[in-house]
């Protein structure tokens, strides 16, 4: 900690207790022009326009950065839009977010991603960032690399081996990183022909057996295997649901091959019983929930620190479309952004976790992306979050801010709230309500490396 600020004035100063490097201290942190410039102790602090002190039950962390969230807008506002999405993330103590290209128009050029930026640009009061969809043309990812992380694998993405050997090879080239939803698409087709040749009628409590766990776990292994014949190539496997995936990427990694992996809330604590319920439309995701046995190894890699970063998957849909009556009609996917912070917080403040569980969902997707962000250390970006615990709240969907007012976690207690939220240096929420202008989010820019 730096000792001589007494004679410095910073634009903002807040003290309380402090998440710095694994532990919680009695601390104070100054910020100017949007950045951290010191963290001292309160004899050492320097003199500010603005000072915040938390005292009692609150505590200072790293503002969160989600890497896998759906902000729609464009062709579907009425599921979300940017400002109602970027609210649901303040309310989550998230300030950072990374979009998913599956738009209407699907984003895969520099040109349908440079209409996505402006709706952004236009209402997000969080910063962001992007990922492509797989491209025709692989020219599209040297001309949209200032404004991308890397890109994105889907299921039906995966059946060309000869592509993605080429698409790695670029992607290793200008150091994108390559974010893959792993459901293998010639499963996923053999089990719905099977269903239909056999005649089983469709419905939500056959959506974990149409996606079975080895429609995974084959599409880890076989992108594992097209990776080994690229030198360089980074890959991240999303909400990955299985403990055979687990158990193979772990293992992946400790052959030193460069590979990252996220989980998500509802993979950590929920399980497939919920398709036999009255929650059973709601909670239709892509990958299913799983067999307890899976949950169980995917919250433990979460609560052990063996995952690399917690995603939301935050993925709105109209309530109307989500009970639809037949089961294909259904879409997959529910909102997670306001929830996913206060959900592993409980795990925390109801000793089952360690804090430092939350550098899953703040430095290390930091770093798998390359920002500064995600941690309260000199010259990363003031984004920070302010979260009070001892409290008992309830999920209710109702109150959300995101247009998606349900959850499959209706009903939830939860240990700890996000009070106040500031975007470098800027308070953007108070008291839980949103006081951030629409716009004030900016783009995530990437550290050269
Ligand atoms: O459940 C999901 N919903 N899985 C996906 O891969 C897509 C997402 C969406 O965009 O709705
Ligand atoms: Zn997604």
């Amino acid at each position: 900690m730096d000792a001589n600020n007494r004679y410095r004035k910073v634009d903002l100063l807040l003290k309380g207790k402090i998440y710095l490097q694994g532990r919680v201290e009695e601390a104070c942190i100054g910020i100017e022009a949007g950045k951290i410039v010191m963290v001292c102790k309160e004899p050492n602090a320097p003199y500010a326009e603005k000072v915040f002190s938390y005292t009692g039950k609150k505590l200072i962390l790293p503002g969160m950065v989600d890497m896998h969230v759906h902000m729609r807008d464009l062709g579907q506002e009425h599921k979300e839009d940017w400002y109602t999405g970027s609210m649901a993330a303040l309310k989550g103590g998230v300030t950072t977010v990374v979009d998913m290209p599956n738009n209407i128009p699907f984003i895969n050029t520099r040109e349908s991603l440079l209409l996505k930026v402006e709706k952004a640009k236009e209402k997000s009061i969080v910063d962001y960032g992007f990922y492509l969809g797989f491209p025709a043309s692989l020219n599209e990812l040297s001309k949209s690399r200032d404004m991308i992380f890397g890109v994105k694998l889907y299921p039906n993405d995966l059946s060309n081996s000869e592509n993605l050997v080429n698409l790695l090879q670029k992607c290793a080239e200008l150091d994108l990183l390559l974010i893959v939803h792993p459901e293998d698409p010639t499963l996923l087709e053999e089990c719905k022909k099977w269903a239909s040749k056999i005649g089983v009628k469709l419905d939500p409590s056959l959506h974990p057996m149409l996606r079975a766990p080895v429609v995974e776990y084959f599409a880890v292994k076989n992108l594992l295997e097209i990776a080994r014949r690229v030198h360089g190539a980074r890959i991240h496997f999303t909400h990955v649901s299985t403990g055979e995936s687990v158990k193979t990427i772990l293992h992946s990694k400790l052959e030193g091959r460069k590979v990252s992996f996220d989980v998500t809330p509802h993979h950590a604590f929920l399980n497939s019983r919920l398709y036999a319920g009255r929650q059973a439309n709601i909670a239709k995701v892509n990958p299913p929930l799983r067999p307890e046995e899976d949950r169980r190894i995917i919250y433990n890699a979460l609560v052990n620190r063996q995952v690399d970063a917690y995603v939301t998957d935050h993925a709105p849909h109209r309530f109307e479309e989500k009970m639809a009556e037949k089961y294909e009609d259904i879409p997959p996917g529910f909102p997670g952004l306001e929830i996913a912070l206060p959900l592993l917080l409980t795990e925390v403040f109801e000793g089952r976790a360690d804090i430092r569980v939350i550098e899953s969902y703040s430095l290390k997707p930091a770093e798998i992306l390359g920002i500064a962000k995600g941690q309260l250390a000199v010259g990363f970006d003031g984004d920070i979050t302010i979260v009070e615990y001892g409290v008992e709240e309830t999920v209710k969907g109702e109150d959300f801010f995101s247009k998606a007012k349900y959850t499959p976690f209706e009903g939830y207690r939860l240990r700890a709230r996000v009070v106040d939220v500031y975007l470098r240096g800027l308070k953007v929420l108070e008291e839980g309500n949103v006081i951030g202008r629409r716009g004030v989010g900016c783009f995530a820019r990437r550290i050269e490396r």
